[in-house]
C-alpha cells in the first residue's frame, strides 16, 4: 500500500528512430506537449534500449539528434522538461541491476512484447536484453519517481511491470517509489499509408519533417476503400485510411467529406489532394521551426546535454535514497 504523497510527475520516453512521423505525433507526442502545462515532465532518449534491435550503434548519434529536433519544433519545451540519453545517466543501469533481483525470468517471459518483439526481429535467439527491456524501462521510469507514464497501447504491460517492482521493492525496503500509472493515448493508433502500423520500418509513414509536395506524393499512392473505383462510386469512409486522417487533421470537414464520399460526389483524388493539404498546413509550423534546428544541430546536442545535468541530480538523488534504504554503502 502506498502511504507517500508523490507530486504528480510525468516521464516518457522514446528509442532514437530519427524523424518523426505523424504516428509519433499522434500517438505520444502531440500528448506531451500537452502536458508539460500541467506537470513536470522528463523525456527520455532509450539508446540503451535501441541496442535491442540493433548493434550497430553509428545511427544512435544522428537519430538522436533528427528525434530531439522533431520534440522541439513540435513544442517540447526543454527549460520545462529536460530531454536526455539513458546512456548518459549512470544510475539507470545501476537501478536496472537491483531491479533485475526482483523479477523471476518466468514473469518476464510471460511479457507479450516479447513475443512480437521476436517475430518482428525474426529472429529465433532471444537475448538477455530483450528479456530485462521492461526491467530497463522501469529503472528508467522510477528513478525519476514518474506518476504517469503517457504512452501507447503496446506498452501497458512494461507499466505494469514497472508497477510490480515497484511495489515488490517498496515491501521489501520500505517505501521509495510510487506506483506509476499509464495514460493511453487516446486516439488509436494512426495507420500507415498502406493501412497497417505507421512504422519507419515498414516505409509507410508521412514525417513532420515532409513538404507539402512529398506529402502528395504520399497520399496518393494511400489505399482507400477498394470498392470505391472511380469518382460517382460510393465509397465507405469508416473503411477508408484517408478518412481516418481527416478525422485526426480536418475535424471541421469530416461531415461534408463523409457526405461526399458516400454519395459518390467526392472523388478518391480529391479527397486525398484536401487530405494531404490539410496535413501539410497543420504540420507547416514544425517544418518551419526544424529548419532552424537542422542548422544548429550544435543547440539540440547542448540542450540535451543540459537536461542530462538536470535528469542526472534527480537521479542521483534517488539512488542515494535506494542505496540509503538497501543499507549498501
Ligand atoms: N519502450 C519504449 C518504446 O519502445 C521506450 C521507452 C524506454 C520508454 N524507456 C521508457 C517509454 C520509459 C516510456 C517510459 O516506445
Amino acid at each position: 500500500m502506498q502511504k507517500k504523497e508523490y507530486q504528480c510527475r510525468i516521464l516518457s520516453g522514446m528509442r532514437p528512430t530519427g524523424k518523426m512521423h505523424l504516428g509519433n505525433f499522434v500517438g505520444a507526442l502531440e500528448k506531451w506537449v500537452e502536458l508539460q502545462s500541467k506537470y513536470e515532465n522528463f523525456y527520455l532518449i532509450a539508446d540503451y534500449h535501441a541496442l535491442t534491435t540493433n548493434l550497430d550503434t553509428s545511427m544512435i548519434l544522428p537519430n538522436t539528434l533528427e528525434m530531439v529536433s522533431d520534440w522541439l519544433s513540435v513544442g517540447i519545451d526543454p527549460d520545462k522538461s529536460p530531454i536526455f540519453r539513458q546512456s548518459q545517466i549512470k544510475e539507470h543501469t545501476e537501478l536496472h541491476l537491483i531491479f533485475s533481483m526482483l523479477i523471476t525470468k518466468a514473469r518476464l517471459e510471460r511479457n507479450p512484447t516479447l513475443k512480437e518483439q521476436v517475430k518482428d526481429l525474426n529472429i529465433d535467439a532471444i537475448i538477455y536484453g530483450h528479456l530485462g527491456y521492461p526491467v530497463l524501462q522501469a529503472a528508467d521510469i522510477l528513478l525519476y519517481k514518474g506518476t504517469l507514464v503517457p504512452v501507447g497501447e503496446d506498452q501497458a504491460s512494461h507499466i505494469e511491470i514497472t508497477r510490480e517492482l515497484a511495489r515488490k521493492f517498496n515491501s521489501i525496503y520500505g517505501e521509495v517509489f510510487p506506483i506509476p500509472n499509464a495514460k493511453l493515448t487516446s486516439f488509436a493508433r494512426l495507420p500507415g499509408l498502406d493501412g497497417n502500423k505507421m512504422s519507419k520500418s515498414v516505409g509507410n509513414t508521412i514525417l513532420l519533417s515532409d513538404e507539402e509536395d512529398e506529402i502528395k506524393k504520399k497520399i496518393r499512392q494511400a489505399i482507400t476503400d477498394p470498392q470505391k473505383i472511380r469518382r460517382g462510386d460510393p465509397g465507405r469512409p469508416e473503411v477508408c485510411l484517408v478518412y481516418t486522417y481527416h478525422q485526426k487533421f480536418n475535424s471541421g470537414e469530416t461531415d461534408d467529406i463523409y457526405a461526399g464520399c458516400t454519395s459518390g460526389v467526392l472523388g478518391c483524388v480529391d479527397c486525398k489532394m484536401k487530405c494531404a493539404a490539410v496535413i501539410s498546413n497543420y504540420i507547416a509550423p514544425f517544418r518551419e521551426k526544424r529548419r532552424y534546428y537542422a542548422e544548429n544541430v550544435a543547440e539540440v546536442l547542448d540542450i540535451i546535454r543540459d537536461g542530462e545535468k538536470r535528469a542526472g541530480k534527480v537521479a542521483n538523488e534517488t539512488m542515494q535514497e535506494v542505496r540509503r534504504a538497501m543499507s549498501l554503502g
